[in-house]
């Protein structure tokens, strides 16, 4: 085996399957755990993880360190471990961002972590934490991106992106922006079919022209009613990844205003049981009469057939 002892930071809800998965296969999955919550210490226990007593021991037993934090932490966690390696010495370390972090945080902290010897590989996670070995994927980049194909043998499934670091950072976003882009068309050409007292019919002529489209995003877009500002910022990552590589972005803005529209609703609460409680229609039936893109007093004016060729 390649890698005989994983290290991973941290145990979250993603980490937690990784070690779910790694320590069935035989892997010992390592952490440190000293600063982070109850819950991550007890997910830890839970799964049979071992808790080293510092990071420089982590830095010193792993064969492969695995950063799966919330995106704004992959920095310091980068950082972190940058400081134990260059304290100890070790010129052999692989280490995998696999966070939705952006391409240009991903260069930043490979710049952090090539610069005394760690071999960086950039990723991402496609798939939902429980589906980590039912059909999640884990896309990565870089010079040492192959290395990683060996996690398939534990249970994984890895693609190779691209040589270069950033790649996979990068594709996640592109991704994101179709997912997105999909809720937030779906969303404001459903506000125009209520308007316009076709939903019924615009619901049923999508589907007999793009057939099983909108089922794959409807629990998506019931969930916007939660997360529609946090998609919204995902936009705007967007539109950053694309100036900063010298490219514009016209529909990533435009979709941000939608999913900001239904963010200044704030019917987040509306449910008690969660997110996705609650279907298509009865979210749209919410947006609707919150007033949701009308935005102006003669909008419901309209609302009977009017004259479209
Ligand atoms: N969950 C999914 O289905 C899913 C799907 C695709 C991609 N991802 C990606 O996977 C990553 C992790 O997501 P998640 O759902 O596992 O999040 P999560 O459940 O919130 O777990 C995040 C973990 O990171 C730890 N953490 C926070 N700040 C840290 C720091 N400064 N140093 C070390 N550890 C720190 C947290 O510890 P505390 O408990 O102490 O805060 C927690 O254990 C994200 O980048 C996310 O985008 C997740």
């Amino acid at each position: 085996m390649a890698f005989q002892r994983i290290a991973i930071l941290s145990i979250g809800e993603m980490g937690y399957h990784w070690a779910r998965i790694l320590t069935s296969r035989g892997v010992e999955v390592l952490t440190y755990a000293k600063d982070r919550s109850e819950t991550t210490r007890k997910r830890a226990e839970t799964i049979g993880v071992k808790c080293l007593p510092s990071m420089n021991r982590l830095v010193r037993d792993a064969d492969l360190i695995v950063s799966i934090v919330v995106p704004f932490a992959a920095k310091r966690v980068a950082s972190k471990v940058a400081k134990a390696t260059a304290k100890l010495g070790r010129k052999d370390l692989l280490y995998l961002d696999a966070n939705a972090i952006s391409p240009m945080t991903a260069d930043e902290i490979a710049k952090t972590l090539t610069a005394i010897g760690v071999n960086f590989v950039d990723g991402c996670i496609i798939g939902s934490a429980a589906k980590m070995d039912k059909g999640a994927v884990v896309y990565v980049s870089g010079p040492q991106a192959a290395r990683m194909q060996e996690l398939d043998s534990y249970g994984l499934s890895v693609k190779v992106l691209g040589p270069k670091v950033s790649q996979a950072s990068a594709f996640k976003v592109v991704y994101a922006g179709l997912t997105k882009g999909l809720q937030g068309l779906f969303v404001e050409l459903f506000m125009g079919a209520k308007n316009f007292g076709l939903l019924d019919e615009i619901l049923q002529r999508y589907e007999e022209s793009f057939p099983g489209l909108l089922e794959k995003v409807t629990s998506s877009i019931v969930a916007l009613r939660i997360h529609a500002g946090r998609r919204a910022e995902e936009m705007d990552e967007l539109k950053r990844t694309f100036n900063h590589y010298g490219m514009d972005a016209f529909m990533a803005p435009a979709v941000k205003k939608v999913l900001q529209s239904i963010a200044a609703l704030e019917i987040g609460k509306a449910s008690e049981t969660g997110a996705r409680d609650g279907d298509l229609l009865g979210t749209v039936e919410l947006f609707f009469q919150k007033g949701l893109l009308q935005n102006s007093s003669n909008a419901r004016a309209t609302s009977a057939s009017p004259s479209v060729g």
